[in-house]
């Protein structure tokens, strides 16, 4: 199955250029913003035609696997992760960032076998930056390997996070109680790119120690979880065991003592899974 897998790895890199190319020319275009779950949580005719164009030419070189798309999910199709080759495609990450024209966007296409992500590509199409991991083979950057920072020491740190588009008072509440206690270890700065996978290609760079999001998809972190732990860095859930998929939280840093000095100091709110039944 290797060479298949690299087969398909080959494809995802064109595709999400292809795609990229889409999205950079879109911006300041085209920009026929809607709403889905609230008036915060953003899509545009981009984000739509941009995930039909991978979905479709992955069909025609791979008719036999699955998919998991943001957008075809809001359209009513299943969230299921299966042992079945799985494309886990994000179209646009950070649909906010692309409609107001802030230069942090990526196309993200993870890629799960037996529910194990093996391959992960994020295109950062405004800056053209290529982020390309698979399993066991390391992480890079337009070619150029990455390495996740060897810090240890939480107050030496940068640490990103987003505050998603929940605007619920009680859970801003407890992003804030987060926020403010990662702020106060002290940290030396928090960041958030408006993107998920472009904050964990930070990490995976090593110029951001780790970051963290409760209410984020499958979509938004399969593709960059790879790069993360390709680049060295580790993946753990808000609890401490492993990160898990569907669970729509994510811890993700350059090792695992700032893992667990996070895990120490955060709380999660109840978020319903990726795959809970309908
Ligand atoms: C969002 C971005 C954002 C994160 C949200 C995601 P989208 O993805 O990754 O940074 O805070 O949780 O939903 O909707 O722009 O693809
Ligand atoms: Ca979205
Ligand atoms: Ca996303
Ligand atoms: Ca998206």
């Amino acid at each position: 199955m290797a060479d298949l897998w690299q087969e398909a790895m080959d494809h995802a890199v064109a595709v999400a250029r292809k795609a990229g190319e889409i999205v950079r020319h879109a911006v300041h275009n085209d920009m026929k913003v809607l709403c889905k779950s609230s008036s915060v949580d953003l899509v545009t005719k981009t984000d739509q035609k941009v995930e039909q164009l991978i979905i479709d030419s992955v069909k025609e070189k791979f008719p036999k696997h699955g998919f998991i798309g943001e957008e075809s999910v809001a359209a009513g199709e299943p969230c299921v992760l299966s042992d079945n080759p799985t494309w886990i495609v994000d179209p646009v990450d950070g649909t906010t960032n692309f409609v107001h024209g802030y230069p942090f966007v990526a196309v993200c296409i993870g890629f799960a076998v037996n529910k194990t992500l093996e391959f992960g590509v994020v295109y950062s199409c405004i800056e053209d930056k290529m982020y390309t991991a698979r399993r066991g083979k390391g992480a890079f950057c337009n070619g150029d390997p990455l390495q996740v920072s060897d810090q240890k020491e939480i107050n030496q740190s940068i640490i990103a996070t987003e505050f998603g588009s929940n605007r619920d008072p009680e859970v801003v509440d407890v992003i804030f109680s987060n926020m403010r206690k990662i702020l106060c270890l002290p940290v030396h700065g928090i960041r958030g790119a408006g993107s998920a996978a472009i904050n964990m290609c930070m990490v995976a760079s090593g110029c951001v120690e780790a970051y963290y999001e409760i209410g984020i998809h499958c979509w938004d972190i399969a593709a960059a979880a790879v790069i993360v732990e390709e680049a060295g860095g580790v993946l753990m859930d808000f609890e401490g065991g492993p990160m898990d998929l569907m669970s729509r939280r994510i811890i993700a840093a350059n090792n695992k003592t700032i893992a667990e000095r996070i895990v120490n100091e955060i709380k999660a709110y109840p978020a319903i899974r990726d795959d809970a039944p309908l």
